[in-house]
């Protein structure tokens, strides 16, 4: 049986058809994760979700132990995560709902840990030319097609600090260097996963237009229901990617370290 991982918002326990199991307090070398790891299963897959702001959402995002949540899903045998997260978007054409499958990242994150090697344990480089593992990327794309669901597929994706919005310079300038959308937790996550050795891909749901592209100030609650919105279609998205992702990984993420090692 295959083992996925899903690191998400909260409100994504009711995926149809799948079968809660037991939930399991996961310690790392690096601290604690953000709740329990839950176990599930669906169609033969065994799901292990983790809310990455925990279950009551009181984790902010510049607070997120990144390093102790990724860690979590590699000591329970994960070698693949599916991530989703709101974001605002930047890209004309880009409105509120639209999924986005991400294939690149501008990392803007100023104060963050973001490696597993602070040199003990040797100083490691990984190469992240290619973020995003492209065959869970081409999975996501084929499940849209299957559930009749739109993703778009490719988009960069710029991480920023938090937990405030952006300015509308900020975000011009963003778009300028070939950002798409803005959020505040894909980064370290994509590279954590990538020293773990661990496929990582991710769905951005645009919550609302990034600053400055509307006049309308932007809101905490706009953000929530647009992904209240979009979560029955995640739900459909994710019940059918368990069931094309292929048994054994081909991808180059499951030989990350080699030759990364000084
Ligand atoms: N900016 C940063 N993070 C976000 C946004 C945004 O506009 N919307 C949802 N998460």
């Amino acid at each position: 049986m295959s083992r996925i991982g899903v690191i998400a918002g909260s409100g994504l326990y009711e995926i149809k058809g799948l079968t809660l199991k037991k939930s399991r307090t996961v310690s790392t070398p690096f601290g604690k994760p953000s709740e329990k790891y839950v176990f599930g299963e669906i169609d033969n897959t065994e799901v292990i979700f983790l809310p990455r702001h925990g279950k009551h959402h009181d984790i902010p995002p510049h607070m997120i132990n990144y390093r102790a949540n990724i860690w979590g899903f590699k000591k329970l045998g994960i070698n693949r995560i599916l991530s989703i997260s709101a974001v605002g978007g930047i890209k004309r054409g880009l409105k509120p709902g639209d999924i986005v499958i991400l294939d690149q990242v501008l990392d803007m994150t100023k104060n963050r840990k973001s490696t597993f090697f602070d040199g003990k344990d040797g100083v490691v480089h990984i190469d992240f030319t290619e973020p995003y593992c492209p065959d869970l990327a081409n999975a996501l794309q084929k499940a849209g097609r299957k559930a009749k669901v739109t993703v778009k597929k490719g988009g960069t994706y710029v991480a920023v600090e938090g937990p405030r919005l952006e300015s509308a310079s900020e975000i011009k300038s963003f778009r300028i260097l070939g950002g798409d959308v803005v959020g505040m937790t894909g980064m370290p996550e994509a590279s954590l996963a990538r020293e773990a050795e661990i496929c990582y891909s991710s769905l951005s749901v645009i919550a609302n237009y990034a600053a400055g592209i509307r006049k309308q100030k932007l809101t905490v609650p706009e953000v929530m229901e647009a992904m209240k919105d979009t979560t029955e279609d995640l739900k459909k998205l994710l019940k059918a990617v368990f069931t094309i992702i292929p048994e054994k990984r081909k991808c180059l993420c499951k030989d990350a370290l080699a030759e990364a090692k000084i």
